[in-house]
């Protein structure tokens, strides 16, 4: 790779895109060559994400007028980058898509869980699935990733390491996310309306909701399960927070519970886990977690049954996207993963 890795970002004036702007702004290998909007081409970056404000005097140029770079990030909605194949094939080598058009390697299961046929189903499996903590190895030198849906990130990373040591009753599973609205992108609409948003608790998905393929294919892993899994938005603008109930196998005390959770992630730089007997921090909380790209997960283990709640927390646009982006393209360029990804979080927020 060269010194300094070219890279832009197609639907950067998206709250995706601006995450990765900010991200990949503090970089040292990177240079950002160019940055997609229809809307706002010829606008600066700081007209649409204020915050970049002085950072950057990049300006947004249509997609039609992106050149050649040595990595693009997508950031377009479902659909945008598998129509665009070709174009993305010719402007970059290294594609890190953030959206869901790659992320499934089974044409039946992209079929079943959205409802038609994948546009390209030859290129699934070809992409690389983005949650770092399960697929590390395979994205050194990858050239394509599909970065995770954020409620599956959210989701798997919770429950990963127990589906690993395979013990828990693998059709029981049961999964309510509860999630802030920059999970549905700046586009408003009818149900963003402040007077409609604000104060919601608002189940939106209590079945159906896609993700759950993802859930599907990366706790499975070839095995036959089921992930019964609901989503509520709440008035929170960022996070998701997963509150999983799965069923024990076996007699395990929190002890062995402990155990499994440290071998899968005491090495882990962006995972934490969070179980603390006292103080108002005592489970993982999504709030102070706002700009960072770690997940806390914690656990607890029902006495009076075999159900083992665990509780994991992200920010849906760090871990649940742009962050998470950013380990994969680490990886696949040959930086440190953890490059640019260093900041811990707010306190009070
Ligand atoms: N939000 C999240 O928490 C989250 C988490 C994980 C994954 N994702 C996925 O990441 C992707 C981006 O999400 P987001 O929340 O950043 O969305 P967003 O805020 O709605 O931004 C979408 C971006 O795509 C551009 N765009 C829209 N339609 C286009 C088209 N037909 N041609 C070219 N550009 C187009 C928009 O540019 P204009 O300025 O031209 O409109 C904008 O820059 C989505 O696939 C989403 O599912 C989102």
């Amino acid at each position: 790779m060269p010194s300094e890795v070219r890279v832009s970002i197609a639907g950067a004036s998206g709250y995706t895109g601006g995450e990765l702007i900010r991200l990949l702004l503090a970089h040292p290998g990177v240079r950002i060559q160019q940055v997609s909007s229809q809307r706002f081409a010829g606008k600066s970056v700081g007209k649409v994400h204020p915050n970049l404000r002085k950072g950057t005097d990049l300006s947004f140029s249509p997609l039609e007028e992106m050149q050649p770079c040595d990595a693009l990030f997508l950031c377009l909605p479902h659909g945008e980058s598998s129509k665009r194949k070709d174009w993305v094939d010719g402007i970059a080598p290294r594609v890190v898509d953030l959206s869901a058009d790659f992320r499934l390697a089974d044409a039946a299961l992209y079929e079943r869980w959205y409802g038609k046929p994948h546009p390209h189903p030859e290129l699934l499996g070809s992409y690389v699935y983005g949650i770092p903590e399960l697929h590390r190895e395979e994205m050194r030198g990858a050239m394509r990733v599909s970065s995770a849906g954020c409620n599956a990130t959210a989701t798997i990373l919770g429950l990963h390491p127990l589906y690993a040591a395979d013990v828990v009753e693998l059709d029981r599973t049961v999964v309510e996310v509860k999630v802030g609205s920059s999970e549905g992108g700046n586009e408003s609409g009818p149900a963003t309306h402040h007077p409609e948003r604000s104060g919601c608790v608002r189940s939106f998905a209590p079945t159906g909701h896609r993700h759950t393929a993802e859930m599907i294919q990366e706790l499975g892993r070839g095995r036959e399960i089921a992930i019964h899994f609901s989503a509520t938005s709440i008035d929170m603008v960022r996070g998701v927070l997963a509150t999983s109930h799965v069923f024990l196998k076996q007699d395990l005390d929190e002890k062995a519970i402990w155990k499994i959770y440290r071998e899968a992630y005491g090495g882990e730089p962006f995972i934490r886990i969070v179980k603390e007997r006292d103080g108002n921090y005592r489970f993982p909380e999504p709030k102070i977690l706002a700009g960072t790209n770690l997940c806390d997960v914690g656990f607890q283990r029902d006495p009076a049954s075999n159900r083992l709640v665990v509780v994991s927390a992200i920010d849906n646009l760090m871990k649940g996207a742009a962050g998470q982006a950013v380990p994969a393209f680490n990886l696949m360029c040959g930086f440190e993963e953890t490059t640019a990804l260093g900041f811990l979080g707010l306190h009070p927020i």
